[in-house]
């Protein structure tokens, strides 16, 4: 038996949901997780830091007993956020970061951003406090191949404007792509990336074994092998630019299982044994605290979790859940297709 002991992880990009899906879900980061990242596409999306307020405190309401579990909130941005509303709530410490969402990229997006000029005012107002910018990176153009559309966002869209607010903190959100991790290592400044657990453990291969498998479809979608395996070397690196950001984003099994199905994998339950499992195997165990425990705080200018969590090799695989029950319907627990041995914890 092996096991291992990490500062308590965070994770930087959740999806919790509202009412009694987040009643349902929540439980499940708050036990593995001291912090998350939440991300604001409801419906309407979490637009002003009044709302964000809001939604805070439905969260903290909705906690296990007992739970210190930190909400850490996001605005998502439009064309019309008001500058002096996003530096108000980053100055209070009720936002931790603004997400960008181009214009019907992925789930509950069509509030984002269609003109990158109207929203340069924020930016640099964000620039100059120092608040982070997280980026569904994903142009939106139809005739771009879905599986060129992050390769495309960063030559398009984040390089230029980044050259037009140096200052700018970014997170390029949910990496799939071998170009997302190379534009992180090529510039050094004001940059990080966070990676999902699913990219680490599957490619678009596992979208159509025998069959469609909708569980397995989340935007970004799963890119080629290789894309996957510099995810993994990214990952497990020690790297302090990338950071753990589960992107675990529960829908219910019958909106996934569907003629048009929901993207998203909900991963929260599985996530820090599925870890602990893609660690090991590339023998960088000692490195899974820089990944989920030390690299987010330090890039989001926050102290790292005291408390500790350990992880533990069992000899039998664990059993999980496949579904979880919610008021909103039932929720299909991410499948890795292979069995886990790794427990959390003791
Ligand atoms: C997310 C969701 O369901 O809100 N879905 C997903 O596939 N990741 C949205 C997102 O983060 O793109
Ligand atoms: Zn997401």
């Amino acid at each position: 038996m092996s096991s291992i002991t990490i500062p308590f992880p965070d994770d930087w990009h959740l999806h919790l949901r509202d009412g009694a899906m987040l009643e349902g879900v929540i439980e499940h980061s708050a036990k593995h997780f001291a912090r998350a990242i939440i991300m604001p596409n409801l419906v309407p999306p979490v637009v002003r830091s009044s709302q964000a307020e809001a939604y805070r405190q439905r969260i903290l309401a909705a906690r296990p007993a007992g739970s210190e579990f930190e909400p850490l909130m996001t605005l998502y941005l439009t064309e019309t956020t008001d500058p002096d509303d996003v530096e108000a709530a980053a100055s209070s410490g009720l936002v931790k970061a603004v997400k960008l969402y181009p214009a019907g990229a992925t789930t509950n997006s069509d509030s984002g951003v269609r003109d990158f000029d109207k929203v340069i005012p924020v930016l640099e107002r964000m620039a100059e406090v120092g608040l982070p910018l997280c980026v569904h990176g994903e142009v939106t153009d139809p005739d771009i191949d879905i599986f060129d559309r992050e390769a495309v966002f960063i030559e398009r869209v984040l390089a230029p404007l980044r050259e037009r607010v140096p200052g700018l903190r970014v997170v390029m959100e949910h990496i799939t792509t071998e170009e997302g991790v190379a534009y992180v290592k090529d510039n050094a400044e004001n940059l990080g990336a966070t990676i999902t657990t699913h990219h680490l453990i599957i490619n678009r291969n596992a979208l159509f074994v025998g069959g469609i498998r909708p569980h397995y479809f989340c935007l970004p979608i799963a890119k080629r092998e290789k894309h996957r395996l510099a995810l993994r070397a990214a990952a497990t690196s020690g790297d302090a630019r990338f950071f753990l950001g589960t992107d675990s984003a529960p829908h219910p099994t019958d909106a996934k299982e569907n003629a048009c199905g929901c993207a998203g994998c909900f991963t929260a339950p599985n996530t820090m044994s599925l870890l602990a499992h893609v660690f090991e195997e590339e023998a960088a165990l000692d490195r899974l605290q820089n990944f989920a425990s030390c690299n987010g705080p330090a890039f989001y200018r926050l102290p790292v979790n005291q408390q500790k969590m350990t992880l533990v090799k069992r000899d039998t695989a664990q059993a999980v859940a496949a579904t979880i029950k919610t008021g909103a319907g039932d929720v299909t627990v991410f499948d890795p297709g292979f069995d886990v041995f790794w427990d959390v914890g003791v």
